[in-house]
């Protein structure tokens, strides 16, 4: 079931996507010798003491199994048969460094390669570009545990649940192949997370998105053999067989394969960005949940979140590594809601101020679309739910969109508006003076 990744000399296609990469420093670059690090529930669910239920042959079972699915460390690629990845993966490495130091020497990847030889380390293709640009923030593995990731708010995304923000698919479903390209393309506005329109070709950012999804399949493969083997007995010989194992990792597979077409598109056009639309999507803003954690005025400051100022002393006020001390001073009804309110991965969490004039930022796009996407579906992982088709329906989801495209420009649609509009009800005249 397993098909070694080795891309065949017959595909010319490939030769020339990777001939106009301009990766001519090949040559200079050596990639080091890297591991894969466990998921932690790795030695939580399956590891000796302090965990009762230390299971040394299933956690074996999972090591052994990772690596005859996607290769035993970073630079010894396997893909899976079936990967929802451009040519069966041939986009994660297309180069192979032979020898050491003066005698090294770079090659095409032939048919019949073998990776097992350390010598051969991949040169270009996904991996590379993914450990130049990448790694330092993401991690190794995809666990957005590089070596600055601690440095910044929010933090790089950990890869290996699949779970993406920016999405333009279903509200829990995987991202469509276009959603990871435009992240990488033209960054998350206002954070860390860079745009690499810049400095990588076309080529090389289909190769890192195919790297990205790798890691993604990899992970979740990895979490969900953990959690096999957790429910499995120790002792049973027949625990995490060939036939579990291929039902998670195909699993794994259809969950991406189907999100490519899943795209949700608006059923109908964009109402225009008219005063009535704007009034009325003004409107649904104070009467639904928008405010309750985007706040009265769209500062990011709603009541259901730990008020804006403690937020920002426990993420900014001092060493990142010391975060939980600064938690476990606060009292404890506020540590309780700071606890509530972290995002899918553990990591702190603010809603978006959505007026703060010419420096408003959407870390998912401008774009009327982006925008509608974010209400539609909401933010996977971010707690920020979906709205479409209830409570909003096509008319409502665009006269939202169009007031939080205004709102920037103008803050007197909130700071001047009636105080309990009801949801539905006829547009307020606009009465302030033009
Ligand atoms: C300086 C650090 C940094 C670097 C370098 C970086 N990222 Fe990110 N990346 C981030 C941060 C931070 C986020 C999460 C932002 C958030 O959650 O709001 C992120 C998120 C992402 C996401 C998830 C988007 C989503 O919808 O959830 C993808 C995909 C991604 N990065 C890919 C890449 C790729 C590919 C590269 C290299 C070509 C890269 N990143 C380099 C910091 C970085
Ligand atoms: C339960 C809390 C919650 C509710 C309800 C909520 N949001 Fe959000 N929203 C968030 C959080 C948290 C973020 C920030 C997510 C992030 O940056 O990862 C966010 C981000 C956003 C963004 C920025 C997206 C981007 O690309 O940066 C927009 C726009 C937005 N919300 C609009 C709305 C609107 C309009 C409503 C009501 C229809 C709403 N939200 C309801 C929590 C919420």
């Amino acid at each position: 079931m397993v098909s070694r990744f080795r891309p065949a000399r017959r595909l010319g296609l490939i030769g020339l996507l990777f001939a106009s990469a301009g990766c001519s420093d090949w040559l200079s670059y050596d990639p080091g010798s890297l591991r894969y690090i466990e998921a932690e529930a790795m030695t939580r669910d399956l590891g000796p003491k302090p965990n009762l239920h230390g299971k040394p042959k299933l956690q074996a079972k999972v090591r052994e199994t990772m690596a005859r699915l996607y290769g035993p460390d970073p630079q010894f690629i396997r893909v899976p048969k079936g990967a929802p990845l451009m040519l069966g993966g041939r986009y994660l490495a297309s180069h192979l460094r032979e020898g050491d130091g003066q005698n090294a020497r770079d090659r095409r990847i032939y048919e019949g390669d073998s990776f097992q030889d350390p010598k051969l380390r991949p040169q270009s293709g996904g991996y590379t570009v993914y450990r130049r640009n990448c790694l330092h923030c993401h991690g190794v593995t995809g666990a957005g545990d590089g070596p600055t990731a601690a440095f910044f708010f929010p933090r790089p995304r950990d890869f290996r649940r699949g779970i993406f923000k920016f999405t333009s698919t279903p509200t829990g479903a995987r991202p469509h192949r276009d959603d990871l390209r435009r992240t990488i393309v033209k960054g998350l506005d206002g954070t860390s997370m860079p745009a690499f329109e810049p400095i990588l070709s076309p080529s090389e950012i289909e190769q890192v998105v195919d790297y990205v999804i790798f890691l993604s399949l990899r992970g979740e493969t990895e979490l969900a053999l953990i959690e096999e083997a957790s429910i499995s007995e120790e002792g049973d010989n027949d625990a995490l067989g060939e036939d579990i194992v291929q039902e998670i990792v195909s699993g794994v597979f259809t969950r991406w394969k189907s999100a490519q077409a899943q795209v949700v598109n608006p059923a109908v056009a964009r109402t225009e960005p008219t005063r009535e639309s704007i009034l009325r999507g003004r409107d649904l803003f104070l009467a639904s949940d928008c405010k309750d954690c985007h706040g009265r005025l769209a500062k990011g400051d709603g009541a259901s979140f730990v008020e804006t100022k403690i937020s920002d002393e426990i993420i900014f006020g001092g060493d990142p590594s010391k975060m939980a001390d600064r938690v476990a001073a606060l009292p404890e009804k506020v540590q309780a809601l700071w606890k509530q309110k972290l995002d899918e991965w553990g990591n702190p969490l603010r809603p978006a101020n959505l007026n703060r004039g010419k420096e408003t930022t959407y870390k998912g796009g401008r774009r009327p679309i982006d925008i509608y996407w974010r209400i539609a579906k909401g933010i996977n992982g971010a707690q920020m739910p979906g709205h479409y088709p209830s409570p909003f329906d096509d008319r409502k989801m665009w006269d939202i969109v169009n007031f939080v495209l205004a709102l920037p420009y103008e803050p007197e649609l909130l700071t001047e508006a009636p105080v309990a509009p009801t949801a539905g009800a006829p547009a307020v005249a606009d009465a302030r003076p033009r």
